[in-house]
């Protein structure tokens, strides 16, 4: 092989390294991981006690941690700017993000900044809270460094107030689910949903409002969390509901009937993920985010589930 000046060659390296920079300053999979499964928690008893709301300090501090805890039960106070669906925080991280095995807030908040080898980025905690915003929200992200952001990691660092940093405590996320040997199956699913669910959230799963109060959150339909969302996936869902479901009865449920409820929930149409705008088809939309337990893009009924351009009330930003 002929060997090139050095000139011609520097100059090809810079052309390719500029063409790696900006692909992957606009590659989607940078954004890919935010509702990635946790890491497993450690198993063992979920010990570790959050201050009591009494306890929270009188002085400015104290002023943000306040209003980071109404921020995070009523969410709703953003909807328009930042929430563009029924849900607020409270719903899927239940008691203020106070309950273990239900994604607690002070087991989080000591866990961040976080490498994740996927998008090989280090994440911080404000990037993990706009994920939620923009997936289980189906929102537009609060920016780093705004109030209602500050509002919320003071709120986790006050929850979090003697836990370990940098040290995965018990309780943390969903405890996982093994997938019933049988597998599960969403017809099951909807026999489940109609004796036990149903009741609160709706047998067309659009919830329950008292005025204008969202009550009892959606759990598919316009006001649900989006294609996008950690929830939307079966065995993220399928581990919630067995902790957490029915409201009052945690662990009243079989693995199977957990599964297959959850699977019955995740086949319904929602808002669609909003990582679609940047992508030329669901079928490419489906192959870079959705390796992994979800009906996304699947046959069901008929329907082609995702196939739509429907965000729900999320107008997307800048288009
Ligand atoms: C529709 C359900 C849902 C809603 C609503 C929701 N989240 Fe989440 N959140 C999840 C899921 C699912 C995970 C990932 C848990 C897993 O994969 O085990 C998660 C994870 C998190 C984590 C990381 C937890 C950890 O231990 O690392 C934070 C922080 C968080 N959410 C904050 C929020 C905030 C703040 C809001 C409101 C703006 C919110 N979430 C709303 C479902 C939800
Ligand atoms: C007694 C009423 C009640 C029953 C029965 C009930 N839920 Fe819920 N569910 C709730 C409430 C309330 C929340 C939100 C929790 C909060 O805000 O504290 C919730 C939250 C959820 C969520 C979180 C996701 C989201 O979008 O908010 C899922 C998933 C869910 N329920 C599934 C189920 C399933 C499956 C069943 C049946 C096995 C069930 N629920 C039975 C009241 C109920």
């Amino acid at each position: 092989m002929r060997k090139l000046p050095k000139s011609f060659r520097l100059a090809m390296g810079i052309m390719l390294a500029n063409v790696t920079l900006s692909a992957s300053a606009q590659d989607p999979q940078t954004e890919r991981d935010y509702q990635v499964p946790l890491p497993p928690a450690p198993s063992g008893d979920a010990v570790f006690q959050p201050p009591l709301e009494s306890a929270i300090p009188d002085n400015q501090y104290g002023d943000m941690v306040r209003k980071g805890r109404d921020l995070f039960v009523d969410t709703q106070q953003l909807r328009g700017t930042h929430v563009f669906n029924e849900q607020n925080c409270s719903n899927c991280h239940l008691d203020a993000g106070r309950m273990a095995n239900s994604a607690p807030m002070w087991a989080a908040f000591g866990m961040y900044p976080a490498y994740r080898g996927k998008n090989d980025k280090v994440n911080t905690l404000a990037e993990r809270i706009q994920g939620c915003f923009t997936y289980s929200m189906n929102g537009i992200p609060p920016e780093t460094g705004s109030e209602s952001l500050v509002a919320l990691e003071t709120y986790f660092h006050w929850l979090a107030t003697g836990a370990p940093v940098n040290q995965a405590m018990p309780g943390r996320g969903y405890a996982k689910l093994e997938t019933p040997q049988g597998g599960y199956d969403p017809e099951r699913g909807a026999q489940v949903y109609a004796e036990q669910c149903a009741v609160c959230h709706g047998s067309d799963g659009a919830g329950q409002k008292v005025g204008d109060r969202q009550v009892f959150p959606p759990l598919w339909g316009d006001g649900a969390y989006n294609w996008g969302a950690g929830m939307h996936r079966v065995n993220t869902a399928a581990a919630f509901i067995k902790a957490n479901m029915p409201l009052g009865k945690p662990y009243s449920l079989s693995d199977e009937d957990a599964w297959d409820v959850a699977a019955f929930i995740n086949s319904h149409e929602r808002p669609q993920d909003p990582r679609r705008r940047g992508m030329e088809s669901l079928e490419a939309t489906d192959r870079t985010f959705h390796q992994h337990s979800g009906y996304y893009g699947d046959d069901v009924g008929g329907q082609r589930l995702g196939d739509h351009d429907n965000y729900g009330a999320n107008p997307g930003s800048g288009d």
